[in-house]
């Protein structure tokens, strides 16, 4: 079987995947035309040209201003459906997606509007296709710690659906420590905590988000790699990276995939996985993701069928289906 068959064959988890990113430009006019909402760009060859990033700051600066169009619970319903018909057709049978309730609560927008569309998408397509799911709470980091706790308190009514939090946007400049608070309430109401770390930040900004944020997955951690100490304890505490190949050359984290540390990382025995973050700005869903790596980094069968376990390890799912689900994963 050649490389790409294997990878569209296996099942495969996605552990980081936001929800807003999947926004693809044409969904985007739809929405924004049905809710009277201008857009700058005329087209959506114009809007997708505008796809040049040279850093995750100009990146979120697009993506936050696309999010704007989003408005009714049918809104976040379409946004999130039009994903889990991406994740049918690659294969892709558990995602734990983070959705970021600051970009819309900060517009007006009721947090039960975007939940309760969010969530209504995921549970249709579980029972229409089996897709399992887990819901990520994401505090924008670029933010205060007083908006970061106001919107936990939001989300408490909520407490049951959401598995997690975590920490996303702007990683320069804002570290873990800024949130040790926040996550600490969150951990103390039941939540899980992940944080994306070491993307563009530098590897402290990872040894923070293990030590005072308690994480159970680092997000990214790309840039662990800079520190041999650091990629020891990783190896120790079997602590799972979601990577996410296309998101990191899109973003000039490396300069091109050949470049990239996924492979060293894993033959270093860092728990790694592949994610698509958010594939509607960065070429690609997980299947894409998946195969530019395996090409470009000459990953083996074998290299393909321990990312693709890694992924339901490193997931918040019962260790029954855990189980379950590995036993699948195989030529
Ligand atoms: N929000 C959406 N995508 C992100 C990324 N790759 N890093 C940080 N915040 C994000
Ligand atoms: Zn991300």
């Amino acid at each position: 079987m050649n490389q790409i068959d294997l990878i569209k064959k296996i099942p495969k988890a996605e552990l980081h995947l936001h929800i807003e990113g999947t926004f693809e430009p044409e969904l985007m006019f739809e929405i924004a035309t049905r809710n009277q909402v201008s857009i700058r760009f005329k087209t959506v060859e114009e809007l997708r040209s505008a796809y040049n990033f040279h850093d995750l700051q100009s990146f979120l600066d697009l993506y936050y201003e696309g999010a704007k169009v989003l408005i009714h619970e049918r809104d976040f319903y379409d946004l999130t459906m039009a994903y889990l018909k991406k994740c049918r057709e690659d294969h892709v049978v558990h995602t734990e997606i983070f959705f970021d309730p600051q970009t819309h609560t900060e517009r007006g927008v009721a947090f039960k509007t975007m939940f309760d569309g969010i969530y209504r998408a995921l549970a249709d397509a579980q029972k229409e296709w089996g897709i399992t799911f887990h819901m990520i709470m994401c505090f924008l980091r670029h933010l205060s710690e007083e908006s970061a706790i106001e919107t936990l308190k939001e989300a408490l009514p909520y407490k049951d659906k959401i598995i997690a939090v975590g920490l996303d946007s702007g990683e320069r400049g804002n570290p873990p420590h800024k949130f040790e608070r926040v996550f600490k309430m969150a951990r103390d109401a039941g939540f899980l905590t992940v944080a994306h770390a070491g993307e563009e930040g530098p590897a402290e900004y990872i040894w923070e988000a293990l030590d005072l944020l308690k994480v159970k997955r680092i997000d990214h951690g790309v840039r662990s790699d800079e520190d041999e100490k650091l990629i020891k304890r990783l190896v120790e505490e079997k602590m799972p990276l979601t990577v996410c190949p296309l998101s990191n050359i899109k973003l000039c984290v490396f300069k091109k995939m050949t470049d990239h540390n996924l492979k060293k990382l894993l033959q270093k025995g860092v728990k790694v996985t592949i994610n698509s973050d958010d594939p509607a700005y960065f070429g690609g869903y997980m299947n894409q993701n998946f195969i530019e790596a395996a090409r470009d980094l000459n990953l083996s069968h074998q290299d393909i069928l321990t990312i693709a376990k890694n992924s339901f390890e490193a997931s918040f799912l019962s260790e029954a289906d855990k189980k379950r689900w590995i036993d699948q994963v195989h030529e």
